[in-house]
């Protein structure tokens, strides 16, 4: 299939775009791909790739533009129940930490997924991914983390791993048994940390071999928070996954600053996600490192605070930025990258150009999969998208609107239209 004359053809090309280099957009006007069974073949000028391939199906992309599938490289869209009353109660002045700490909050959530079937965890995170893909994801990490104890944490995982079977997405797998002390630990936290390194992550090693044969191992991430994980347990934790072979990822700094973002540069992690209230010497760390910083503005929107990821600093700093939804039912129920990005620009002044390569290519290498999807360039995976829209400023310029017009995923053509989508 050849699509053809779009308005702007978005390459992304080159790798992942560190610190001021961000925002290479990689422009072909009156662009055309080259899409061959699932991947990527020719990109270059409508003209010349007509010429060349005067007999190809053609899909006509005039006054568009195209571009790589968003990749959303942090969420836990996998939860059951919700928590739209303690969304009224913080609006009336109670604190996240300390709802989560009497008990609500990541608890409650763990209290309504420990009850859920898994066919009804399966249903509702089934509409989540839709709609992630209806908007353009077609890439997704998505986080474990509401079971907290081991047989729920593999169902979770089992469920997912069933949902990547059926849906159009490609997930990356996040193994998040550490995202709060469990219940029955509460005065014992320690034993909860003992738990996760001495039984669930051999426990999750093994299981994986035999449900995710071949696969590469899952991420393993921590919530490395005041009223979660300290920095030693954090640390106790990442290092036991290391050990094993696990790749790591760290929530660190979204309420306070208590170190996570070096450590997961000390151990060399795929990301560090939140960086709300990173140091300048964390970020100085992040600057010289392959970890990726994971910004994921919904979270301060979702809880109505003010601060922001220094994304500025970050770049100053040489680190490498990336986007993500952080799609959870406590601080960011969101299933948009374009919202992300609106947001990005408004509350972290980033350019539209920069906030679409942190949400694509960046992104990718946040998940390790840079080598596969985030641009458009000849051998990777077909994922794109055609936007309603002639120039990419319109993504971040606006809001709150799905300017998704069609999500080509592995070379097939999706329309998008409003509450559905069909095969074209
Ligand atoms: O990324 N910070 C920890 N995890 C989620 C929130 C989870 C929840 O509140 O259910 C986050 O914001
Ligand atoms: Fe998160």
């Amino acid at each position: 299939m050849l699509i053809h004359s779009a308005s702007q053809l978005l390459t992304i090309s080159g790798g992942p775009q560190r610190g001021r280099d961000l925002g290479q957009l990689g422009i072909i006007e009156d662009g055309a791909v080259l899409i061959r069974d699932e991947k990527i073949a020719e990109v270059g000028k409508t003209a010349d790739l007509r010429a060349a391939h005067p007999n190809e199906p053609m899909l006509d992309a005039y006054g568009s533009v195209v571009m790589p599938g968003f990749v959303d490289p942090h969420t836990h869209v996998i939860w059951g129940g919700d928590r739209a009353k303690e969304f009224e109660m913080r609006l009336e002045g109670a604190k996240y930490l300390d709802i989560l700490a009497a008990g609500g909050g990541i608890i409650s959530t763990v209290r309504a997924t420990r009850t859920a079937s898994i066919e009804t965890l399966i249903a509702q995170t089934r509409s989540r991914l839709f709609r992630m893909f209806a908007h353009g994801s077609t890439t997704v990490e998505a986080k474990t983390g509401y079971g907290l104890q081991t047989a729920t944490e593999l169902r979770l995982l089992k469920a997912l791993l069933a949902l990547e079977d059926e849906s159009r997405l490609d997930l990356a797998f996040t193994f998040l048994g550490a995202h709060a002390i469990a219940p029955e630990f509460k005065d014992n936290p320690q034993g909860y940390v003992e738990l996760v390194c001495d039984t669930m992550l051999p426990i999750l090693h093994q299981w994986w071999e035999v449900h995710a044969p071949g696969r590469a191992l899952p991420f393993v991430d921590v919530f490395c928070e005041t009223k979660a994980f300290d920095l030693a347990q954090s640390r106790q934790i990442l290092t036991q996954a290391k050990q094993m072979g696990f790749p790591l990822k760290i929530h660190a700094d979204e309420f306070d600053n208590l170190g996570g973002a070096s450590l997961a540069v000390e151990l060399g992690a795929a990301s560090a996600d939140h960086l709300v209230k990173t140091s300048d010497a964390d970020i100085e760390a992040l600057g010289r490192s392959e970890t990726v910083a994971v910004s994921l503005p919904c979270t301060p929107f979702g809880l109505a605070e003010l601060e922001y990821t220094p994304a500025q600093k970050i770049l100053d700093a040489n680190g490498i930025l990336a986007l993500a939804t952080d799609c959870n039912p406590g601080t960011a129920w969101n299933e948009s990258m374009q919202f992300v990005i609106a947001l990005a620009c408004r509350a972290m002044k980033l350019t539209p150009a920069q906030a679409i390569a942190a949400s694509t290519i960046n992104s990718a290498y946040a998940i390790r999969m840079a080598d596969k999807v985030g641009s458009i360039e000849p051998g990777k995976q077909a994922d794109l998208l055609v936007l309603a829209v002639p120039d990419y400023r319109h993504l971040g310029y606006r809001f709150g609107t799905n300017l998704v017009k069609q999500v080509i995923k592995k070379g097939r053509v999706y329309s998008v239209d409003v509450g559905y989508y069909r095969t074209a």
